[in-house]
């Protein structure tokens, strides 16, 4: 017998302006609301995301509070309602950390996929092995690395004198997102560690975690 109650129970809507895939697949599965989620909740499922405990959670919590905190503007009103209320996941757009086009591209602004990016971001990856066998298309660190600067010059190359202003700060802004999904949602150890461009894809796409990290998100 179909399960009634759960067909009448609409999937979660994620707005377009919600550009982190990260945080779209953590609305999309129903671990946080699409809105006004308060700091400690978002830190919390993050970190329970991250399988980190100990030590490392409490650093990788305090790192994920600060970005949330200033995610949402960064003028002391702003700062003092995303202290008291939580981060607004339906108005990052246009926020302190939107790179405004000096990221992937796969979302454009709003919140179309676009394949073709994701065919763009597999050519700077290599064939890695598997750990659940063969071998499959992955970033390891430093072909993020490349990626993330190859980006930033693509937008760069479009709008010298704007972006050369922010030449420190959207590169710091990177290191929080593709290394950080790289440090989460990697395969295999070491240098070898490998962002799979498959569940990249599943992530921006469906909007899905891999069971791995749906498994600890249910902990
Ligand atoms: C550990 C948690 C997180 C991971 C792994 C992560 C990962 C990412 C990745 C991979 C991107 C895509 C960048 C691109 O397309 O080049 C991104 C974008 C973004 N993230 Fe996150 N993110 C995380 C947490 C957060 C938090 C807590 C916020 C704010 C509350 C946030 C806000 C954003 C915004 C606004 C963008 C769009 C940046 C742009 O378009 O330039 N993220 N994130």
């Amino acid at each position: 017998m179909p399960d009634i109650a759960a067909r009448e129970t609409p999937a979660p809507q994620v707005s377009p302006d919600n550009p982190c895939p990260f945080l779209r697949a953590l609305v999309a599965g129903d671990y946080v609301g699409g809105h006004v989620v308060p700091l400690p909740e978002l830190t919390k499922t993050i970190g329970r995301a991250t399988g980190k405990t100990g030590l490392p959670g409490l650093d990788a919590d305090a790192k994920i509070f600060m970005v949330a905190q200033m995610a949402n503007g960064i003028g002391p009103f702003s700062q003092l309602r995303s202290l008291t209320k939580g981060a607004i996941l339906d108005e990052l757009r246009n926020g302190p950390l939107d790179k405004h086009g000096a990221g992937s591209r796969i979302l454009d602004q709003h919140a179309v996929v676009h394949e073709d990016e994701i065919a763009r971001l597999a050519t700077f990856g290599k064939d890695y092995a598997n750990p659940d066998g063969g071998a499959e298309r992955g970033l390891s660190a430093s072909d993020i690395k490349t990626f993330m600067a190859a980006n930033f010059q693509r937008a760069k190359d479009e709008h010298p004198p704007s972006y050369a202003i922010l030449h420190f700060y959207y590169p710091l802004l990177m290191l929080g997102e593709w290394p950080v999904l790289l440090d989460i949602m990697g395969k295999g150890e070491g240098k070898d560690r490998y962002l799979s461009v498959a569940e990249v894809r599943t992530l921006f796409v469906d909007r899905r975690f891999p069971d791995r990290i749906v498994a600890r998100l249910k902990r």
